[in-house]
């Protein structure tokens, strides 16, 4: 399939099956946000929970943490956002449009109207939301809608050190919204003003920044290809020395290959001791670490793996979208992982049935306190059979006229079809076996 119609079907089926609904659609839609529907919420939650489960869960090293979004305005001149945190912007004095200078195409023709040399010089655009706090609207209610969740972290490294005890090295992860007025959101979920990110920020000994850094980059890639993002359409890509952030002293970004060619789907930088640093130099706080081990004070340095959550679901929708000819009929598909996958387990009664549905419920209530479920009854099994596999079930359980006299039922897997005849009383045991933890 030609890769641009990839996005399309891939958008379409988000919006066909409930997956993601564009944000205010009955006032015209608002470009910039999305809103997940029940399947979506499914699958992003997923998403999240496989990420907590790698970082914090199977870690004894990194603790989980939940920040505010607004935070006191001083935080955000410490880190070096309200200075530095802009994209430069420039406008085509032909049609208007505005657009990042940083993403202009090379021929340097305008990508809205194809007009040569019709840009203004750059300037630089804050990326902050501003908003005001209380009932005053004046210079010193500012605040700001947080655009990384990294800062919540930094601020509370003392609360979580020494409430933990842990010593270097050791992270604290944290998932939540953030907010940037980006100059051009676009490509569905993947640029968005709001967004969820997932960052976890890892503390270490200053003479071992490097090796960490490198862990890192291998671990998170070596995450992606776990769940199911073949290994050719990923790379490590480092940043060079003009394209590095203002803390950072090395940056790689995790490259996918998007529809478009190959762009960020995760961040890993070594941020040093910037942020501890600056936090204590504005607020008056000893932020630096004691060995007592090595009777040794020291500032920690930081290894940062950052990713959205929404960007990543995207290239997991755009991994997993395949389409292929069964007894000459299309059949969509998304091979999600199983610990990805919205609905775990479709329970199909063959037909709507009065001796049927109560053997349904009784299969569907057994299954359900350990999975996500879906009973559907709705349609031609072939049909629904379609339905989930496009929205990628791993495994439909069927029951049928059979069942009423041997207490079995199918099994039918999403990606190879095959079906197996499973005893009601092992089905949960079976399921179990076949999914992934
Ligand atoms: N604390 C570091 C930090 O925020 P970043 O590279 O600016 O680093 C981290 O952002 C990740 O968040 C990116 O790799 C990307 O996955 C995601 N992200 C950034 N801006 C985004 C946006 N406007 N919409 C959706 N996701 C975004």
């Amino acid at each position: 399939m030609a890769k641009p119609d990839l996005m399309e079907r891939v958008v379409n089926l988000c919006k066909r099956r409930g997956l993601v609904f564009p944000s205010s659609e009955i006032y015209g839609g608002f470009r910039s946000t999305w809103d997940y529907g029940p399947l979506g919420v499914l699958l992003k939650r997923n998403v999240k929970d496989a990420w907590w489960r790698t970082m914090v869960q199977l870690r004894d090293d990194v603790v989980g943490l939940d920040t505010a979004i607004l935070m006191h305005p001083r935080v955000w001149e410490a880190s070096g956002h309200v200075q530095a945190f802009t994209d430069p912007l420039v406008d085509c004095r032909n049609c208007k449009e505005r657009f990042r200078a940083d993403h202009l195409p090379e021929s340097g023709a305008c990508p809205n109207c194809g007009a040569k040399g019709s840009f203004t010089e750059a300037r630089q655009f804050h990326l902050m939301f501003k908003t005001n706090v209380g009932p005053v609207e004046d210079e010193g209610s500012v605040a700001y809608l947080r655009p990384e969740t990294a800062q919540g972290i930094f601020v509370n490294f003392l609360n979580v050190q020494t409430t933990t005890r842990k010593k270097p090295p050791f992270g604290i992860a944290q998932i939540g919204k953030a907010f940037r007025n980006e100059i051009t959101p676009g490509n569905f979920i993947f640029r968005t003003r709001e967004f969820e990110v997932m960052e976890m920020e890892y503390f270490v000994p200053p003479e071992d920044g490097a090796k960490w850094y490198e862990y890192w980059c291998q671990e998170r890639l070596r995450w992606f290809v776990d769940l199911g993002i073949p290994e050719d359409e990923l790379r490590l890509r480092p940043h060079d020395a003009e394209e590095l952030s203002h803390y950072s002293a090395g940056t790689s970004d995790v490259e996918y290959l998007y529809p478009w060619g190959w762009g960020e789907l995760e961040g890993i930088a070594n941020r040093t001791d910037y942020d501890l640093t600056r936090h204590a130099e504005y607020s008056g706080q000893d932020l630096s670490y004691y060995d007592q081990e090595t009777d040794r004070r020291y500032v920690p340095h930081v290894i940062e793996p950052a990713l959205g959550a929404d960007r990543c679901m995207l290239a997991f929708l755009l991994a997993a979208y395949h389409e292929e000819e069964v007894r000459g009929e299309k059949r969509t598909l998304l091979r999600l992982d199983p610990r990805l996958a919205p609905i775990t387990i479709a329970v199909l009664p063959l037909s709507r049935n009065e001796r049927l549905n109560p053997v349904a419920n009784e299969v569907a209530d057994l299954l359900r306190p350990r999975f996500m479920i879906d009973v559907d009854d709705a349609g031609s099994i072939g049909r629904r059979y379609r339905r989930q596999d496009e929205v990628g079930t791993p495994l439909c359980v069927t029951v049928d006229f059979d069942t009423l006299d041997d207490r079995a039922v199918t099994v039918r897997d999403r990606d190879s079809m095959t079906q197996e005849r499973v005893a009601i009383d092992k089905l949960v045991d079976h399921v179990q076996e076949q999914l992934p933890t």
